[in-house]
């Protein structure tokens, strides 16, 4: 009956794959509704003899590392087949069953052209890049906005397939040779390319919101997963600096098919602190060495593209606004652990703009872009707290830290890490 969401509230990375892992087992299907391989989740299990292994996931569901439950990629998702069929055989080979996954037959695919598209056209944006990860993800969604795209369903009709390769690339090839001076690509190759990856897609291939809805009239539990976040958002978020899909609860709604009513539940996850990789606006951003404790206290380099993530303090701003647009009705603050051993925190409870307050976002971005964060500052802790199982395990700073966070983000703090593993975590009030 319930389909539950789980959303990123800052700029990605919050721990949406360890949160998606913990609730796995608790819930019968787990769709990814946007973004593509552009995300990293890293998850980390816990095996029968005691020891723990570490998975990086890009493109599938972090459910597909939960037995029973099924995977599902929404048609909201642009799909690298390459690298679908790469993480697949990567999972496979480490004793993951894959089989159960479900694919979109709406999906877009990522075409070789986007992925070249998204790397010349930040070279030639220099200081006005976006810094994306160069997947090609922003140039495929342009493609689904602008009816180019290719779907999943077009690889089981060669000569449907050929019709919109040759219309798209009548476009994309004036782009790359004479404004980009690249070489084009042919019809064949790309066709070919593409072609060479429909028997091995088309088991997993059908009508995923069809399949989600008959699972929520059954009474089935499922999590729609969100990539990225809500400040990346195209819509809500510091754009320009976004990635090109709905990140945000709307999102999970379009990108899955699963009707909004139907979403009872929205999990923000977020950070006790705020990191962001790529350009774009971060107020509470740090450039000194506290920066860098954050960075290596939360070893803050992206699981995509293994860049360091900017890092800054915990923006109460950001959260209120990512729990209004999403309607969040837990959070779950990750990676407290990552803050022992400092003075004092620094909450970010408001903006200066130009003399003025804001307690909210700005309306307008330039604004936002020479916002002063206005803090408040509270009392660190020193004590390990990886071994907190309840919240009266914690050191009593680090509680208030908590509880005022709590008071300052729109809604209850139901969750919170204290280490990477599926066990590390103290739930003050259960999610499901
Ligand atoms: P996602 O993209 O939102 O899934 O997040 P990432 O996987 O990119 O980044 C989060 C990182 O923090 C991963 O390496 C997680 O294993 C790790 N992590 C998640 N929760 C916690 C936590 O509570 N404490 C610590 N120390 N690490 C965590
Ligand atoms: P997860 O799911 C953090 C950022 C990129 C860039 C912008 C646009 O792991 O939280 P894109 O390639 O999407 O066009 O890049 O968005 N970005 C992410 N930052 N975590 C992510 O995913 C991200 N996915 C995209 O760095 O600034
Ligand atoms: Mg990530």
């Amino acid at each position: 009956m319930p389909a539950i969401a789980i959303i990123g509230a800052q700029w990605g990375d919050e721990g949406k794959g360890k949160a998606t892992d913990l609730l796995g087992s608790s819930v019968d299907y787990v769709v990814k509704f946007n973004g593509g391989n552009n995300a990293g989740h890293t998850v980390v299990i816990p095996q029968p003899d005691g020891s723990t292994e570490k998975f990086a996931l890009h493109l599938l569901p972090s459910g597909i590392l939960t037995p029973g439950c099924t995977p599902v990629i929404g048609n909201g998702v642009v799909v690298d087949l390459k690298v679908l069929f790469e993480e697949i055989d990567g999972l496979e080979a480490r004793g993951i069953d894959t089989s159960d996954l479900k694919l979109s037959a709406n999906a877009h695919v990522i075409a070789p052209y986007n992925r070249e598209i998204d790397k010349v056209t930040e070279r030639f944006l220099g200081s006005r890049r976006i810094g994306t990860t160069g997947r090609g993800i922003g140039p495929t969604y342009a493609d689904k906005m602008n009816r180019i795209g290719i779907r999943v369903q077009d690889l089981f009709d060669a000569s449907i397939l050929r019709g919109k390769v040759e219309g798209a690339l009548e476009l994309k090839n004036q782009i790359l040779t004479k404004v980009y001076n690249r070489r084009g690509f042919t019809v064949d190759a790309i066709v070919e390319d593409l072609l060479s990856y429909a028997d091995r897609v088309r088991p997993y291939v059908c009508d995923t919101a069809l399949l989600l809805h008959d699972a929520l009239v059954a009474d089935k539990t499922v999590l729609l997963e969100a990539g990225q976040a809500t400040l990346l958002d195209v819509d809500h978020g510091t754009y320009p600096f976004v990635t090109s899909s709905s990140a945000t609860a709307g999102g999970a709604s379009t990108g899955s098919g699963i009707a909004p009513a139907r979403i009872n539940q929205v999990i923000g996850i977020v950070k006790a602190y705020t990191t962001r990789v790529g350009e774009g606006p971060f107020p509470t951003e740090l450039h000194d060495d506290k920066g860098e404790f954050l960075r290596k206290a939360g070893w803050e380099y992206g699981t995509t593209t293994g860049r360091p993530r900017r890092c800054g303090w915990y923006d109460s701003v950001v959260a209120r606004y990512a729990a209004r647009i999403n309607g969040v009705t837990d959070f779950v603050l990750t990676k407290l652990d990552c803050l022992t051993g400092l003075e004092e925190v620094p909450i970010c409870v408001a903006y200066e703009v130009d003399g003025v307050h804001h307690d909210e976002m700005p309306v307008n971005q330039s604004d936002f872009h020479h916002a002063v964060p206005v803090y408040e500052y509270l009392p660190g802790w020193f004590e390990d707290i990886s071994g907190a199982r309840s919240f009266d395990d914690l050191p009593e700073n680090a509680k208030a830290y908590v509880e005022r966070c709590e008071e300052l983000s729109g809604s209850r703090i139901s969750v919170i890490g204290v280490g990477p593993g599926r066990h590390e975590t103290v739930v003050r009030h259960p999610l499901i």
